[in-house]
C-alpha cells in the first residue's frame, strides 16, 4: 500500500553503474538545505537528477558536490525561479536537452515562515494571493 512517503537511502560513496534505469528526479530548491539533502539521497539511490534553483552559481556548487559523489549518474543543473510564468516549459526544455526521462518531482523550493501567515513580511495582499 502506498503510504504517501518517500524515504531514500543516506547518501554515500558509491560506484554504481551509469545505467540510468531508475527514473530521473527533479529537484526545486536544491542548492541548499533539505532540498540538496533530498537530492544527494536520490542520487546515492540511483536516480539521475535535474537540480532547479535560482542561484546559478551556489547551484553549480551543489551539483559539483554531488558529482564527486562519483556515482557515474548525471546531475543536471536549471537557474529558474519556480514562480516564473513560463517555469514549465523551461523544465521541459532542460529534461529534453538532458534527454532525461522524468518520473519523480520533489517541489522543495520555497521560503520557512515562523507564525501566523498574516503577519510575516511579505503583507496581508501578499500572502493572500500567495494562499
Ligand atoms: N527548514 C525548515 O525547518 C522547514 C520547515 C518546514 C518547511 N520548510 C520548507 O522546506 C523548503 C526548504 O527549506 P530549507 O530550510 O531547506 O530552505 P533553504 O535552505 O533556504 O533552501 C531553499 C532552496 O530553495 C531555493 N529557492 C527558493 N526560492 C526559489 C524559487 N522561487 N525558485 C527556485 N528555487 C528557489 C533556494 O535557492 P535560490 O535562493 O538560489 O533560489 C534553495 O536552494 C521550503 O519550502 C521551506 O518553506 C522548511
Amino acid at each position: 500500500m502506498h503510504t504517501g512517503s518517500v524515504t531514500p537511502p543516506a547518501p554515500k560513496a558509491t560506484s554504481m553503474a551509469n545505467d540510468n534505469t531508475r527514473p530521473a528526479v527533479i529537484v526545486t530548491g536544491a542548492s541548499a538545505g533539505i532540498g540538496r539533502a533530498i537530492a544527494e539521497r536520490f542520487l546515492a539511490a540511483g536516480h539521475p537528477l535535474l537540480l532547479i534553483a535560482r542561484d546559478a552559481a551556489r547551484l553549480e556548487v551543489a551539483a559539483q558536490a554531488m558529482r564527486a559523489i562519483a556515482t557515474g549518474l548525471p546531475v543536471h543543473t536549471l537557474a529558474l525561479d519556480v514562480t516564473a510564468a513560463d517555469a514549465a516549459e523551461r523544465i521541459d526544455a532542460a529534461l529534453a536537452r538532458a534527454g532525461l526521462a522524468a518520473g519523480i518531482l520533489v517541489n522543495n523550493a520555497g521560503i520557512g515562515l515562523g507564525g501566523p501567515l498574516v503577519d510575516q513580511e511579505i503583507g496581508r495582499a501578499s500572502c493572500r494571493e500567495r494562499v
